[in-house]
C-alpha cells in the first residue's frame, strides 16, 4: 500500500507543517490517512478508525506525526506528562527509521508543550517495539500484568524530558 500522504494531506500551514523531508504534524486533513496506515498494521478489531483519530486530534493537548512513507504517531500532553497513544508504520515502510522520525518528532513535541517526561505502554511480548524504544532512552517504570486479552503484560515506559536535549536529533 501506498500510504504517501501526498496524496491526501496538506503541507503547509499548521497543523501539517513539515517537520522534515517525510514528517508533518497531524491535523484536521489527516484521519482518514492516520486510520489507513493503522489498518496495514493492526486487526480489524484493534486497528483505530477515522472516526477515532478525529476524535483524538479534537481534543486538547493531542498531537500527532504521519511519515509519508506509511507511519503515524499519536501522542497527547497534560500539565507536565506526555503519553503516546499509537505508533505504527506500515508493514512494507518497516526498518528504514520511520517509526524512529516519528518516535523523535513526538518527543520534541512533547517537550515543547512543557512535558517532563513522556509515557507509554508496550506489550512485553512486542520486542521490536521495545528496541526502538530502548534504543530511544525509554525505561520501564511498571507493568500492568496481563493487561492484553491474550493474558501478555504491558511494559510502562517512560523518557525523561530535559529542556533543550534532544535538539540535535
Ligand atoms: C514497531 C514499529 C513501529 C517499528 O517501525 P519501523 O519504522 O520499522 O522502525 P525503525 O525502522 O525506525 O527501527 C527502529 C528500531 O526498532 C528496532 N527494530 C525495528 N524493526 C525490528 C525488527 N524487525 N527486529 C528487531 N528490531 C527491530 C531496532 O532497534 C531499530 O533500530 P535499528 O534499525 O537501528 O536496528 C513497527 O514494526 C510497527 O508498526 N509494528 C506494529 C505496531 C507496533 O508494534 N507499534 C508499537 C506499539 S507500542
Amino acid at each position: 500500500m501506498n500510504a504517501g500522504i501526498t496524496r491526501h494531506g496538506r503541507r503547509s500551514a499548521q497543523p501539517g507543517r513539515r517537520k522534515s523531508a517525510a514528517i508533518v504534524a497531524a491535523g484536521a486533513a489527516h484521519p482518514a490517512l492516520m486510520a489507513a496506515v493503522h489498518a496495514t498494521t493492526f486487526l480489524p478489531d484493534e486497528a483505530w478508525g477515522t472516526a477515532i483519530f478525529a476524535g483524538h486530534l479534537s481534543m486538547q493537548g493531542t498531537f500527532g506525526f504521519l511519515h509519508e512513507a506509511g507511519g503515524v504517531v499519536l501522542a497527547r500532553a497534560a500539565a507536565d506528562e506526555a503519553e503516546i497513544l499509537t505508533l505504527a508504520v506500515a508493514p512494507e515502510a518497516r526498518r528504514r527509521g520511520v517509526a524512529r522520525g516519528l518516535l523523535r518528532a513526538a518527543v520534541e513535541a512533547a517537550r515543547t508543550r512543557g512535558a517532563a517526561t513522556l509515557f507509554l505502554e508496550v506489550s512485553a511480548a512486542n520486542s521490536v517495539a521495545r528496541a526502538l524504544y530502548e534504543s530511544e532512552g525509554f525505561a520501564p517504570v511498571g507493568k500492568r500484568r496481563g493487561y492484553y486479552e491474550d493474558g501478555t503484560d504491558a511494559l510502562v515506559l517512560a523518557l525523561k524530558l530535559s529542556p533543550g536535549a534532544n535538539a540535535e536529533r
